[in-house]
């Protein structure tokens, strides 16, 4: 499967990513990395990686008119996964509908709490105990798309926000993947906001619907099984 990826920042997300499918574990082939910040260390690791790169800095243009340069790029290359790698703004419903269904999102929480830009911070401020991530279906309405799997962490009482965020990043590196691994192989229904993990080949149902794993003392549901 065609992917192209969407990274604002670091781009630690994309790098496991483009990892995952050097060593052949992620059946993608990413033909476009686009961002919106010259400075995202994410252009590095696709430039590393081989994978072209589209950038532009947003600011000054219109958001209905950047993105709809996006959607030509991303169509031009034909991606048929569009994968949200840490994209630190707010897409168009021009956007969204051009790859309705085809949009995968990472968001250091657990949604439906601590949506919008600052979850990680949010979630320490309100002095949650457990915190953590998900990956969604992006829909129109932001961080409120249907969950496709989602990963717990502890807060620690004496946690700074970089000791928690290494915590969710580090689960994040592993329901990524697993997350557009699942889609790519075909195995996501979504019907509203339910999604359905479909068995992997020769493997029985109730092993696919059933279950959650503990990482360490972290729990993560659906179960991971490759990353
Ligand atoms: C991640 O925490 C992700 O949840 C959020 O943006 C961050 C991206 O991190 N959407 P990185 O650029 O992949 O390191």
């Amino acid at each position: 499967m065609r992917a192209a990826f969407l990274a604002s920042g670091a781009g630690s997300n994309l790098q496991v990513m483009l990892e995952h499918v050097a060593a052949g574990r992620l059946p993608v082939t990413p033909v476009l990395v686009l961002s919106n910040n010259p400075q995202a260390g994410a252009l590095e690791h696709a430039r590393r990686h081989g994978v072209p790169v589209w950038c532009k800095d947003h600011r000054g243009i219109k958001r209905e008119e950047f993105d709809a340069e996006m959607v030509g790029a991303i169509r031009a290359a034909g991606a048929q996964v569009v994968v949200l790698a840490g994209y630190m703004r707010i897409l168009s419903r021009e956007f969204i509908q051009a790859f309705s269904g085809g949009i995968l999102n990472i968001h250091p929480a657990v949604l439906p709490s601590f949506a919008g830009a600052a979850g990680g911070p949010d979630a320490l401020n309100y002095q949650v105990r457990i915190s953590g991530c998900t990956v969604h279906f992006v829909s129109e309405e932001p961080d409120a798309g249907p969950v496709i799997i989602q990963a717990a962490v502890p807060v620690c009482a004496a946690d700074s926000l970089d000791e928690l965020m290494s915590r969710i990043h580090a689960m994040e590196h592993r329901i990524f993947p697993q997350a557009v691994r699942w889609f790519a192989e075909g195995r996501l229904k979504a019907e509203g906001r339910k999604v359905t993990l479909l068995p992997a080949p020769g493997k029985s149902a109730a092993l696919a619907s059933v279950g959650n794993s503990a990482v360490g003392p972290w729990l993560v549901s659906p179960a991971l099984e490759d990353f």
